[in-house]
């Protein structure tokens, strides 16, 4: 009794340990691509745009529809792009643009990510007050100039390829290029 105890104070204090507990066992590669999606010493990390494992925000993409058919060297180059699909610049009628992604829209409101605040912020405006959208040419995806290394982009890789596809096989430097 006293232990089922400890265990529920255990998981209400520490979410984040307790979910560390329930993922799947796997490979040290997976695990390493995980902590540097999770967290990272440089910049932005992967989470506070994108979910995976039920970790992180889902502001942009769900990753594992391209991680199940990219191979790794495409993937690497979509990390890396300048061009958007789903970024928009958005225009408001008082003139202001921001980049954004949107997130719903209804009642004559439309909520986006506004892109240009680390992290992202969320924004709510009346249909009325948004004079437009049109192509984005402004924003970067993050990681583009983050500089990770070879290897660091590798157990990224790898760790998409798993959560999308269970694939546990190591993806290696040379695979980048591939
Ligand atoms: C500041 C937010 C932010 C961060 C940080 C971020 N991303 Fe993204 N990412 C986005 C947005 C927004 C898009 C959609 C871009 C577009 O319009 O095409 C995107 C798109 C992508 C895509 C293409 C997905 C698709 O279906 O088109 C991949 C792959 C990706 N991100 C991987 C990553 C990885 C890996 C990291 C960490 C190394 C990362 N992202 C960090 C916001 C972010």
């Amino acid at each position: 009794m006293k232990r089922v105890l400890i265990v529920v104070v255990i998981a209400l204090l520490a979410p984040g340990l307790a979910r560390a507990a329930e993922l799947p066992e796997t490979t040290a590669q997976v695990k390493q691509g995980r902590q540097l999606f999770q967290r990272s010493a440089k910049g932005l990390a992967c989470a506070t745009c994108h979910s995976m494992e039920g970790f992180g925000n889902a502001i942009g993409p769900d990753l594992r529809h391209l991680a199940s058919s990219f191979t790794p060297r495409a993937l690497v180059m979509t990390i890396h792009m300048n061009t958007t699909v789903y970024v928009q610049e958005v225009k408001l009628s008082n003139g202001l643009t921001f980049p954004g992604i949107q997130k719903r829209k209804d009642n004559g409101m439309v909520e986006f990510w506004d892109l240009s605040q680390n992290p992202p912020r969320l924004t709510k405006w009346k249909d009325s007050s948004v004079a437009g959208t049109r192509p984005n040419g402004a924003w970067q995806h993050p990681p583009a100039m983050t500089g990770y290394a070879q290897q660091e982009l590798a157990d990224i890789v790898g760790y998409l390829k798993f959560v999308a596809t269970g694939m546990e096989k190591e993806v290696t430097v040379e695979d980048l290029r591939k």
